[in-house]
C-alpha cells in the first residue's frame, strides 16, 4: 500500500504521541493544569495520527509488516551504533521536544536503576524504544508508535478514539469484527496478533536474550487498553495476568522519568556497555 507524505507523517514528530499519552494518563500527584499549554494545535495532528492508525492497522496490514520486518534483513549494527542511528530521529521543527530518543531511554533506565531493580530491568528501560528505528526505514508514524491493540477480533471502545475504527475494514469483517474473532477465550496473548509498531518489532529482535518479564514490558508497553484500561481480560490467560504486573510497573518509568538534569552519558557509558554485553550479542539485526 502506498501512502502520501501527509499520511506517513501526520505528527511533527513521533514524540507528539507520547505527549498525548502523558496528557491522558498524567502523573497521579500532578494537576492537569501543568499540561494545559499542550491543549491546542497538536491535538489536531494527534487526532489525525489516530485516524490513520485506526483506519489502516488491519489484520492483513499486520501480517504484511511482520513478513517484511521480522526477516531482520535491513541492517546489522553494534547496539551502541544503533542508539546513534535511533538518535538521528530528532525533529528540530518541534520546539516542545527537549529530549532526544537517547535521553529518553537513558532517563528511563536510570530511574529504574535508582529504584534498585534488577539489571535486566534497567536494560529493558534502555532498550524499550529501540524499535522506533522503523521510522528511519520510512515507515508511517502510525505503524511505529501509538497505542497498540489486538487485531483479528473486535476493537475495544476503551482504545483511544474508538470512533476511528469505523473506517477499519476489519470492523465489518464477519470474524475479525466479533468479540473473540480468530481467538479462543483466555487463549493467552502469545497467540494474539497486536497492531504493528516498535513494541512487537523490538520484542521479536531480542526475545532470545532477555528474561520473560523484560520481554512482556517491551512487547506490551504501548498496550494501554489493557495495562491501564483492562479491556482485553477475555484474551489474557493466568500467566499474562501475572506478567502484566511487570508491564504496569514499567509504565510510570516510561511516562514520568523526566530528570531535571539530563544523565551524563559519558560517565555512564562503561556501566551500560557492560550491561549490554552481559545480555546481548555484540550486534543486532534490524
Ligand atoms: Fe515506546
Ligand atoms: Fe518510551
Amino acid at each position: 500500500m502506498d501512502f502520501s507524505k501527509e499520511e506517513i507523517a501526520p505528527l511533527a514528530s513521533i514524540e507528539e504521541w507520547e505527549q498525548d499519552v502523558l496528557q491522558r494518563y498524567p502523573e497521579p500527584h500532578k494537576s492537569k493544569d501543568e499540561f494545559r499549554n499542550y491543549e491546542n494545535p497538536q491535538r489536531d495532528t494527534v487526532r489525525e495520527f489516530y485516524r490513520l492508525n485506526h483506519t489502516y492497522q488491519t489484520f492483513d496490514f499486520v501480517q504484511s509488516k511482520r513478513a517484511e520486518f521480522l526477516k531482520f534483513d535491513k541492517k546489522e549494527m553494534p547496539i551502541w551504533e544503533a542508539f546513534d542511528f535511533l538518535n538521528t530521529l530528532v525533529d528540530d521543527s518541534d520546539p516542545d521536544i527537549e529530549l532526544d530518543q537517547w535521553q529518553h531511554l537513558l532517563q528511563t533506565s536510570e530511574a529504574i536503576r535508582a529504584d534498585g531493580h534488577p539489571d535486566w530491568f534497567v536494560l529493558t528501560g534502555l532498550l524499550h524504544d529501540m524499535g522506533k528505528v522503523l521510522c528511519l526505514f520510512g515507515e508511517p508514524q502510525w505503524a511505529v508508535v501509538g497505542d497498540t491493540f489486538p487485531v483479528g477480533c473486535k476493537h475495544s471502545d476503551k482504545i483511544v478514539y474508538p470512533e476511528f475504527f469505523e473506517a477499519n475494514p476489519d470492523t465489518k469483517h464477519p470474524i475479525y469484527g466479533t468479540e473473540y474473532g480468530i481467538y479462543e477465550p483466555h487463549c493467552g496473548l502469545d497467540s494474539v496478533y497486536m497492531s504493528w509498531g516498535h513494541d512487537e518489532y523490538l520484542y521479536q529482535m531480542v526475545k532470545d536474550y532477555l528474561p520473560e518479564p523484560a520481554l512482556y514490558m517491551i512487547r506490551y508497553h504501548s498496550f494501554y487498553a489493557q495495562h491501564r484500561e483492562h479491556a482485553y481480560e477475555h484474551l489474557l490467560n493466568e500467566h499474562d495476568r501475572d506478567m502484566f504486573k511487570w508491564v504496569k510497573l514499567f509504565n510510570p518509568y516510561d511516562l514520568y522519568s523526566k530528570a531535571p538534569v539530563p544523565p551524563d552519558t559519558k560517565a555512564l557509558k562503561s556501566y551500560y556497555e557492560d550491561l549490554l554485553a552481559k545480555y546481548l550479542p555484540p550486534t543486532l539485526k534490524f
